[in-house]
Formats: C-alpha cells, structure tokens, sequence
C-alpha cells in the first residue's frame, strides 16, 4: 500500500478557529476526515499518516525520521516556518520522495512577507490557495 505523510506546521492545530475566512471552517481532523473520504471515493488504498507540531524541532526531526522511511511523496504544510526556516529547507533536501508544499490561503494574495517561500525550494510543487482541498489534491497528485 502507498504510504504517505503530511506535515503541518505551527498553528494549524488552531485550524477551523482561526482565522477561517481565510484558512477555512475545517480542523485538522475534518481536513483529515476529508482527505481520506475524497481518496477512498475514487477507489484508492493508501496509508496516510497525519503529524502536526508548533516546534522547528520537532518538525526537523519528522522529517529525518521520514527520510529513513519508504513514503511515495511527502506533504507538508510548513505554515510560518515556510518563510523564515532554512533548517527545515534543509531537511527536505534529505527526502529521497517527492516534496510537494501545500498552503490553505493563497500567500500570493497576502502580505509581501509571505510571497517568500524558503521551505519551497526543496519541493518538487506547490500548491496553495485551494483550501481543505490542497492535501488531498497533493496526495492525488502522486497516484495518477
Ligand atoms: C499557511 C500560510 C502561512 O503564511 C501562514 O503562516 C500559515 C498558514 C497556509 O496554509 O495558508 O500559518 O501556511
């Protein structure tokens, strides 16, 4: 069975309280929920595990951790740290898998600070501004 894991970044665990006109009325678990009803309904078997952290470390060490398993593609939402965190960049340069970033809110539209995206440049796509939909839509990207 493919495997896969997603990685969510600080402050998402606040997802559906916070700030949902932009990030949207789901919590992590309903993302989750979603996710995996939209794969199972067109009929795919996979493994996905879910990790969230507020913690650069915590997030670095996942990934190491990740980079030993056999996972056909990574997701990670690095929220804020995908605008500061070289470290974290780093790490996903160690992943054998495909990297795909994954962002509710289109930063594009939003302020200048988060047009920046230095965790980005060790992924393989981006995808952002497709709220809820943005991880299954990654996942669903490796299997077709
Ligand atoms: C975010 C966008 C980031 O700029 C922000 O810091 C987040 C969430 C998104 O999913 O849209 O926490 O990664």
């Amino acid at each position: 069975m493919d495997k896969f894991l997603v990685i969510n970044g600080p402050n998402l665990n606040l997802l559906g309280k916070r700030e949902p006109e932009i990030y949207g009325t789901l919590d992590l678990a309903g993302i989750e929920s979603y996710t995996n009803k939209k794969l199972g309904d067109l009929g795919y078997n996979v493994d996905v595990e879910w990790f969230q952290s507020n913690g650069e470390q915590e997030i670095i060490e996942k990934i190491h951790a990740a980079s030993e398993g056999s996972y056909k593609a990574l997701i990670i939402n690095p929220a804020a740290f995908s605008h500061t965190s070289i470290a974290i960049l780093d790490a996903l340069r160690v992943m054998k898998c495909p990297v795909i970033e994954v962002h509710l809110s289109n930063t594009n539209l939003r302020e200048e600070f988060r047009k920046n995206k230095i965790t980005a440049k060790s992924s393989s796509a981006v995808i952002e501004g497709l709220k809820e939909k943005g991880y299954f839509l990654a996942i669903l990207s490796q299997l077709i």
